[in-house]
């Protein structure tokens, strides 16, 4: 999608981030990632506004981020506790940051919003470089679904209430498995569209690029709540380690 770079994600969803990005898994996830972690260095990849970071801090984690977008970060400054999280301004592709770490993670499909192969085998591999041996790298993703397509198009209503409707139409590209995203927010002020990106990678082909990196799958759920990943899954939570050499 042309004009569209790491930061455009925070450019154009930072104001309503929190009000509209609610997955209804935070409790869950910030639990079963407050127990991976242990006690050790932890990075959030792509921290946004700290939905995540932010309990864990109040765990006493000694948790950092990487994130690109400015607005994101100036919304979790805003937030108590928000000021003492360490983060780098950069792109997650290259896991700028210094030093070692004990666990990594990467919530919310946001490996998907690298948007070529290349660049997320580049995170693969960069957090392989910053993880200690014995490190554990996690990944949140939704398992694609293409059925959902018609001549590789979709369009379906994903939030309606009494003042507003809000319209998800994508085009999906088979061969880049890139999916252009277009949010239609109708309210009584008007329209508002946002642009979203995305490159999936089916569940078989993020182990590849983790193996690549040397990593090995340690466990793959189905969910925060450690279901099992089947069939039916719609989304997995994969743990990837580290070998200690
Ligand atoms: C869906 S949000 C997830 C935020 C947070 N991890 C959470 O779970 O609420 C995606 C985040 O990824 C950030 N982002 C997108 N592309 C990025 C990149 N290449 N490098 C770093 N951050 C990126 C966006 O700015 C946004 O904060």
């Amino acid at each position: 999608m042309k004009d569209y770079g790491p930061g455009t994600f925070g450019e154009l969803n930072a104001d309503d981030y929190d009000a509209l990005h609610d997955p209804g898994t935070t409790e869950a996830a910030v639990a079963l990632l407050a127990e991976l972690a242990g006690g050790g260095r932890v990075l959030e990849l792509a921290i946004g506004t700290g939905r995540v970071a932010l309990p864990l801090a109040e765990r006493g984690l000694a948790i950092e981020g990487v994130e690109a977008s400015p607005e994101m970060v100036a919304k979790l400054r805003a937030k108590p506790g928000g000021e003492s999280i360490p983060v780098v301004i950069g792109d997650m592709a290259d896991v700028p940051v210094e030093g070692s770490f004990d666990f990594v993670f990467l919530t919310f499909n946001t490996l998907f919003n690298l948007t070529s192969q290349d660049a997320q085998l580049r995170c693969f591999a960069n957090v392989a470089k910053h993880l200690k041996p014995g490190g554990a790298f996690l990944v949140e993703a939704f398992v694609p679904d293409v059925a959902q397509f018609r001549d590789h198009r979709s369009l379906k209503p994903v939030h309606l209430d009494f003042g507003s409707l809000t319209l998800e139409a994508a085009i999906h590209d088979p061969v880049t498995q890139v999916i252009e995203y277009q949010y239609i927010r109708m309210t009584p002020d008007g329209t508002r569209l946002t642009p979203l990106p995305m490159r999936y990678a089916w569940p078989a082909e993020i182990d590849l690029m983790a193996k690549l990196a040397g990593l090995e799958r340690e466990n793959r759920w189905g969910g925060w709540d450690r279901s099992a990943f089947t069939a039916k899954s719609e989304m997995h939570v994969s743990v990837y380690r580290k070998p200690r050499g």
